[in-house]
């Protein structure tokens, strides 16, 4: 290469920095805290992998995951590759009228996310977490409990607790 094509090239990758600088420098707000984790988008659509609940809340949960999550679940693949992303959505849940001990889902309370990337976050299973409430980020408190609750009770199982329900 000559000396002319090398300076284009440098002056072009120096164009680019500049560029980007102002993107990345700029804290994201729809972020959770320590991981960077936002909501990802079409994740309504994706693919039912179980339910959850859990006593005492008034609350009904659906977990859901994108195609790289839905084929290691279908294929048995542990620990999950990079790339899967798993969402908790959780709704009130609402009494039926007249009908003793029956609900449906109501409101949204909050939606969780889970998002594989083994070297980001090596220090948390390979997980970045996020806890939204009305699309906003819960703080940083919230997000220390995290990973604790999944390392002390799913490890087996790639401290993901919920298994594929066909
Ligand atoms: C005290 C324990 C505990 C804590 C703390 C906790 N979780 Fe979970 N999490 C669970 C359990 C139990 C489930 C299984 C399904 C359910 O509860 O509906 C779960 C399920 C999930 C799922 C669906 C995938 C899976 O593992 O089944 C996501 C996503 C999730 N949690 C995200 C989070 C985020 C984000 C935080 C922190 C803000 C968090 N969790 C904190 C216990 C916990």
């Amino acid at each position: 290469m000559n000396e002319l094509a090398k300076m284009t090239i440098a002056a072009a990758v120096a164009a680019g920095a500049i560029l980007l600088l102002p993107l990345t420098g700029v804290a994201d707000e729809a972020a959770s805290p320590i991981f960077g984790v936002t909501i990802p988008q079409g994740y309504r659509d994706w693919t039912l992998i179980g339910v959850g609940r859990e006593d005492g809340l008034k609350e009904l949960r659906g977990i859901v995951g994108n195609t790289t999550a839905v084929n290691a679940y279908r294929d048995g693949q542990l620990p999950f590759p990079d790339g899967s992303v798993l969402v908790k959505l959780a709704w009130k849940h609402v009494p039926i009228d007249g009908l003793d001990g029956a609900f449906t889902s109501g409101t949204p309370t909050t939606v969780q996310v889970m998002v594989k990337d083994a070297a980001k976050y090596a220090s948390s299973g390979g997980w970045g977490f996020g806890r939204f409430v009305d699309g906003k980020p819960a703080d940083e408190a919230q997000h220390r409990t995290c990973f604790a609750c999944h390392d002390a009770h799913a490890k087996d199982h790639d401290f993901v607790f919920t298994h594929y329900s066909r």
